[in-house]
């Protein structure tokens, strides 16, 4: 057998070697690029995404490189008005041929959430999604089968477990300060959005805007429901929407919502478009209560909104006034959902929001639906890893 190299052979090695590195090199610059920075598109850009680009904008792993909204405009404006080095879309099927990103960061109607959650998911992309994930629980487990398959993320909003209060009040029943808890009240409302007829129209409705975040609050704190009973209403028939004028109101715009939450552990929310509140949708010095857990060894009182505090009272005394705790923000900020898990992407941690907790909270809104038109009792059959810290 002939060992010896011939000097064609060796420049064909030399080359396929010289190949492999530079292929191994790239990948290895491509891995780097991948763990550093998260690049994120933005689809609707209406009123929350004011809220959302500003956040995002704060995080050195994230770039903004698409804005898509089927209203072409608002794409462009908010790429002039936050200085976003990004491209623009007229729809969805655009963005996803369009430049090359990470996530897709929903924020349009809500009944479109799913078709345009599922899409993204189809192209690869990771999702974070406004509330709700899907218009059903059903749409929504198929979400996240289909990101479990493919290997990417999917989130719901909100990330009112990311609050400084929401951890004290979750150590504080983790370590029995309440002892037994028997029962638990959430409530948020305010008198209705003007700038869009889709919270009014079907599928969208108070549940799914205003009392997720209740929904999402109690069942993290006392786990996930078993059953539930409901009622909700339509107080208003129609609406003066801007720039539309009068609407039919299609979907509840009050509700009341009764959890049990197993171990005799019964919770109830009531979230509704018709609630004055001067503090309803801008939480800031709001000094009164919306949340309240009682066991029988104390009970506290969460001041402000679930997804933006002012504190906790905590009352565990016979003697001694409720003292305040954990009143200052932490740094938290309601919109940060988006940018918390891309950050977790980028550094492959978890964070604690859960995608199984959104999906109860999902199953519960839609199960509430059912129990008040057909007047019974539903039993619940997602659940979530409890307690989620
Ligand atoms: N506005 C808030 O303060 C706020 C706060 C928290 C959460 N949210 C949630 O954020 C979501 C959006 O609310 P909003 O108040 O920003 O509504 P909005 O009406 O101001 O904005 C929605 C935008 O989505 C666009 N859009 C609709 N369908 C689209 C599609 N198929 N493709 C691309 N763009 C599309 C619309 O043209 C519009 O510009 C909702 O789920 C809402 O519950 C809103």
């Amino acid at each position: 057998m002939n060992n010896q190299i011939t000097r064609k052979d060796f420049m064909k090695y030399s080359a396929a070697t010289g190949a492999a590195m530079l292929l191994n090199a790239l990948q290895l610059h491509a891995d780097e690029q991948k763990l550093t920075n998260l690049k994120v598109a933005i689809i609707g850009c209406g009123s929350v995404s004011n809220r959302y680009i500003p956040h995002l904008q704060t995080s050195s792993m994230v770039e903004i490189v698409a804005l898509c909204d089927i209203k072409y405009e608002r794409a462009l404006e908010q790429k002039r008005q936050y200085k976003l080095n990004a491209e623009t879309y007229r729809n969805i099927d655009d963005l996803l041929k369009g430049v090359p990103f990470d996530m897709m960061i929903t924020l349009t109607d809500m009944q479109v959430h799913g078709d345009l959650n599922k899409k993204a998911l189809l192209a690869g992309k990771h999702v974070w999604s406004e509330k709700p994930m899907a218009n059903t629980y059903a749409e929504g487990r198929a979400l996240l089968d289909l990101a479990k398959a493919k290997n990417l993320k999917l989130w719901g909003a909100p990330a009112v477990v990311n609050s400084p209060q929401f951890s004290f009040m979750n150590k504080m029943v983790q370590e029995g300060k309440l002892g037994r808890i028997a029962s638990a009240h959430g409530q948020y409302g305010h008198t209705g959005p003007t700038w869009s007829a889709f919270f009014y129209e079907k599928d969208g409705g108070s549940m799914p805007d205003l009392g997720v975040y209740n929904i999402a609050t109690l069942t993290a704190l006392l786990g996930p429901a078993k059953s539930i009973m409901a009622m909700t209403s339509i107080v208003n028939p129609t609406r003066e929407i801007d720039e539309r004028g009068t609407v039919k109101v299609e979907a509840e715009d009050n509700a009341h919502l009764l959890l049990d939450h197993g171990k005799g552990m019964i919770s109830h929310i009531m979230c509704g478009f018709n609630y004055f509140d001067p503090h309803g949708h801008e939480a800031k010095g709001q000094q009164l209560h919306s949340i309240q857990i009682f066991g029988d060894k104390a009970n506290m009182r969460l001041i402000g909104y679930d997804w933006e505090t002012n504190g906790v009272y905590l009352d565990d005394s016979w003697e001694s006034q409720a003292k305040l705790y954990v009143a200052e923000t932490g740094g938290y900020q309601w919109q940060e959902g988006a940018t918390k898990v891309a950050e977790s992407i980028v550094n492959n941690t978890s964070p604690k929001i859960n995608v199984e907790h959104a999906l109860h909270v999902l199953e519960i809104i839609e199960s509430a639906r059912k129990s008040s038109a057909e007047g019974k009792k539903i039993y619940l059959t997602s659940s979530f890893k409890w307690p989620l810290f």
